[in-house]
């Protein structure tokens, strides 16, 4: 621990309970901490970083949230030593990638992209899954909000706008998702879509041709099959377990497999959170078979016992991962967002141009809040 390098920068907004977990993750992934070995007391990191303890012991929670380190009761905190070696050279979340091994492959044919309705329909009753408080949404500030932005819409706003969505909501989306999940993303990056169903059917439209395998958690999200199925995928059910997806029946599953749709930070239905290791074997996996991850964070505002866990995308050095998120928990149905962690725009770009479920966030009065 005496060469364990982590710097505490005060200046850069940057929360210090985040800049310590991540140095630690840092340290974790590229060989400074080793499986098994003990970190530092909260105490004693306080007291070298000249910290409270407070951020250290929220990065410790974090941390022990993520799988990446455990607790033994009177022996201290210590680094999982499940975490398979050859995983651990991976570069550190933040550096340089290499370029993607395979460009995205052409569709053989379009595949008609007709929505059906949710199962979720009305009426709504008390403690419905996947409905958050409607009945708590603040309508009257909500309205004035929108009220606001009407009146100072201008005419270029009026006009067709970028089909990737308004700018300054994907700068605030890209800006919250790089400080709240880690994830590594440029708002040229983010696409808004009108829901996290319409993101799948683009991404399996894009990226995937008809009759593809494509796994999906079992027990999972019906919205997520409903979409991949319209989109043409033959869905091949991989198990889920206290850690998520099983990644080792995955494998099994066979090599042709194109992508896999996982919802890592809180599985859905079962409410696991993808343990450290199982995220790097997925990756490596992804990287191993050219296949794709579609990761599908969809409620990670509401944690009670911790902060919200860091996305997959971020830990992907191979540009792997599509990352999709929503804002029909934290707001309403429907407006959400998707990401890829490619540095390269074309991919996502041709997402957006051959869509015709892109929102204009213009209309989409969902779309608007974080630029009010
Ligand atoms: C697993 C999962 N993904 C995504 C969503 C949200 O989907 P959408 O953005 O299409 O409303 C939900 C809604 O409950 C969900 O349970």
């Amino acid at each position: 621990m005496a060469t364990l390098h982590l710097p505490v920068d005060r200046t850069t907004g940057v929360p210090i309970f985040r800049q310590i977990s991540d140095g630690l993750r840092r340290a974790i992934l590229d060989g400074r901490l080793r499986p098994g070995q003990r970190i530092p007391s909260t105490r004693g990191l306080a007291t070298d970083l000249g910290v409270s303890r407070l951020p250290v012991l929220s990065a410790y929670e974090q941390l022990l949230h993520e799988g990446y380190l455990v607790g033994r009761t009177g022996s201290g905190t210590f680094v999982c030593d499940s975490i398979p070696d050859h995983l651990l050279r991976t570069p550190a979340v933040g550096t340089s990638r290499p370029a993607a091994r395979r460009e995205t492959r052409p569709r053989k044919r379009a595949v008609p992209n007709r929505p059906s309705p949710t199962n979720w329909s009305l009426p709504l009753v008390p403690f419905q899954v996947g409905i958050p408080a409607l009945d708590l949404f603040p309508h009257t500030a909500w309205a004035k909000l929108i009220a606001r932005q009407v009146r100072a819409e201008t005419l270029e706003q009026l006009a067709y706008v970028d089909p990737a969505g308004l700018r300054a909501l994907r700068v605030a989306i890209a800006e919250h998702l790089r400080a709240s999940r880690a994830v590594r993303c440029t708002a040229d990056q983010v696409l808004i879509v009108p829901g996290s169903q319409a993101a799948l059917r683009l991404a399996a439209a894009t990226l995937l041709a008809p009759n593809d395998r494509v796994a999906i958690e079992e027990p999972g999200y019906f919205g997520a099959h409903r979409a991949l199925r319209a989109a043409g995928a033959q869905l091949v059910p991989v198990p889920v377990d206290a850690e998520g997806l099983d990644v080792a029946a995955l494998q099994r599953r066979g090599p042709d497999i194109r992508a896999v749709y996982v919802t890592p930070s809180h599985q859905y239905p079962l409410g696991a959170t993808m343990s450290a290791t199982r995220r790097f074997a997925l990756l490596d996996w992804a990287a191993r078979n050219d296949a794709w991850i579609l990761e599908d964070d969809y409620d990670s505002e509401f944690r009670y016992i911790s902060r919200p866990v860091s996305a997959l995308q971020g830990m992907d050095v191979h540009d792997r991962v599509i990352y999709m998120g929503t804002f029909s928990k934290a707001f309403f149905p429907r407006c959400a967002w998707a990401t890829s962690s490619s540095q390269r725009r074309s991919g996502a770009a041709s997402w957006n141009r051959d869509s015709p479920s892109t929102c204009s966030p213009r209309r989409s009065t969902s779309a608007r809040s974080p630029s009010t």
